[in-house]
């Protein structure tokens, strides 16, 4: 063990917001795990929850024992403030994100937003954004140097997010730029998404407006939450409806990039890996893509707030009391898979929890799914060769999505 593991392990301490935390999570969820997997953060009132098992046993439980009466990502406002006991759902008006609210409320606005991300309605999909790929890579290559995270997943995925809300696909870049300025996490704060809320709702109210006025062409998502009413017969307000599809503008635009950059260049770096890729793309691509997953996928953690008592490792837990589920360490549990901290195409990955699991389980897992392997395959088929500049790659420090936000790459690709 190194001298700076050692006082690590001796001086033992895990905030997330934590600047050295945000720096370089992994590591401390190395010692979280073996030593912790069920620590208390007094500060927060929070524990935190690290072994692979006992996140899938916790996100499994959806009888209300956790519910997201404080956000799935309360920032460290909303966790300085220690609770008696059990929170009660946020008022109906204004109507928060829905993910605060539990069934039926939490079920019956999700399903306004989930009509284009079932499986047959996402496949159908599927020739846009090979289209929106390859027509990315027509104005990049020629560049021979540009940055893989944002200037081809970044803008491919929000091209996709525009399309879903009806907006032109010019908007792209903004969207984009609007959605990585939100994700920024500050040391000791955590990520106030309520601040980067302006540049959201400036994208999303006015699709509101404009469909309740009946112009242009319908918008599923827009509709429905127009449509929607709540248990006491009330409709959502323009910002109300506006607020529900946040998650489908976040979630849709900054994950992908992040995966495929990095995952493309771990894939990069090991050229007997990508011998074996490149000789069955149609077979390969779903395999690897898994790996890319549960090795790449940037988000942290996500926060739930006891509402029951629950007890885990003789440790139990009140109402009143938060739960952060660590699923960046999960996918990196040894425990679960062998020699985790190798990136192996072909590994075999039986349960896999970076979509989430349970009542908040990704809304966009089969979008994200689609983009992540035809952004892949389209880059393997059309670019041969290409090195990444490393010293020019960032992974800004982040309680929340701890991904690689620039990766700069150089392509040789001869005839363009
Ligand atoms: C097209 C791309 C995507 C879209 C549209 C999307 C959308 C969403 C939405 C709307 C939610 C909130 C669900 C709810 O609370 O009811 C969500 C949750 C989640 N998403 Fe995605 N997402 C996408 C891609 C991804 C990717 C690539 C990952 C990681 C591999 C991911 C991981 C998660 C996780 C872990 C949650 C659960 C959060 C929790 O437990 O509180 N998402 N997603």
């Amino acid at each position: 063990m190194s001298s700076q593991a050692k006082q690590m392990m001796q001086n033992f301490s895990y905030d997330p917001f934590d600047p050295a935390v945000m720096a370089d999570p992994p590591s401390y969820y190395r010692v979280l795990r073996d030593e912790h997997p069920v620590y208390y953060i007094d500060k927060w009132d929070t524990y935190a929850v690290s072994r692979f098992d006992d996140i899938w046993q916790v996100l499994g439980i959806n009888d209300g024992t956790f519910v997201a009466s404080e956000g799935t990502l309360p920032a460290a406002t909303v966790l300085a403030k220690h609770n008696d006991g059990p929170v009660a759902d946020p008022p109906l008006h204004p109507l928060p994100f829905h993910a605060n609210f539990d069934a039926p409320i939490y079920d019956s606005v999700r399903r306004c937003t989930s009509g284009q991300f079932r499986p047959k309605s996402a496949a159908n999909l599927a020739d846009r954004i090979r289209t929106i790929a390859n027509e990315r890579l027509d104005d990049l290559l020629p560049r021979g140097t540009f940055d893989l995270t944002q200037d081809y997943g970044g803008i491919v995925a929000a091209s996709v997010v525009c399309e879903l809300f009806g907006l032109p696909v010019d908007l792209a870049p903004d969207v984009l730029a609007t959605v990585n300025a939100g994700s920024l996490a500050q040391p000791g704060s955590g990520v106030e998404v309520a601040n980067a809320r302006p540049g959201y709702l400036e994208y999303l109210v006015p699709i509101i407006e404009r469909r309740r006025a009946g112009d242009g062409d319908g918008v599923p998502i827009a509709d429905n939450l127009i449509g929607y009413r709540l248990p006491d017969g009330s409709a959502l307000s323009d910002m109300e409806a506006a607020v529900q599809m946040l998650g489908v503008f976040i979630g849709g635009t900054e994950t992908v990039p992040k995966i495929v950059a990095h995952g493309l260049w771990e894939l990069g770096r090991r050229p007997e890996q990508m011998t074996a890729v490149r000789a069955d793309l149609d077979a390969n691509i779903p395999v690897v893509r898994e790996e890319m997953i549960r090795y790449c996928a940037p988000a942290q953690w996500f926060a739930r707030t006891l509402r029951k008592p629950f007890k885990i490792h003789g440790t139990t837990m009140n109402p009143g009391q938060r739960i952060i589920t660590l699923l960046a360490s999960a996918s990196r549990d040894e425990r679960e898979y062998a020699d985790p901290d190798e990136f192996i195409w072909d590994r075999r990955i039986e349960r896999l929890l970076s979509f989430g699991r349970g009542q908040h389980f990704c809304l966009g897992v089969h979008v994200a799914r689609l983009e992540i392997a035809i952004l892949v395959t389209e880059w393997l088929k059309r670019v041969p060769d290409w090195r990444i500049i490393s010293e020019g790659a960032a992974r800004p420090p982040s309680s929340f999505q701890w991904g690689w936000n620039n990766v700069p790459v150089e392509c040789r690709v001869e005839g363009v």
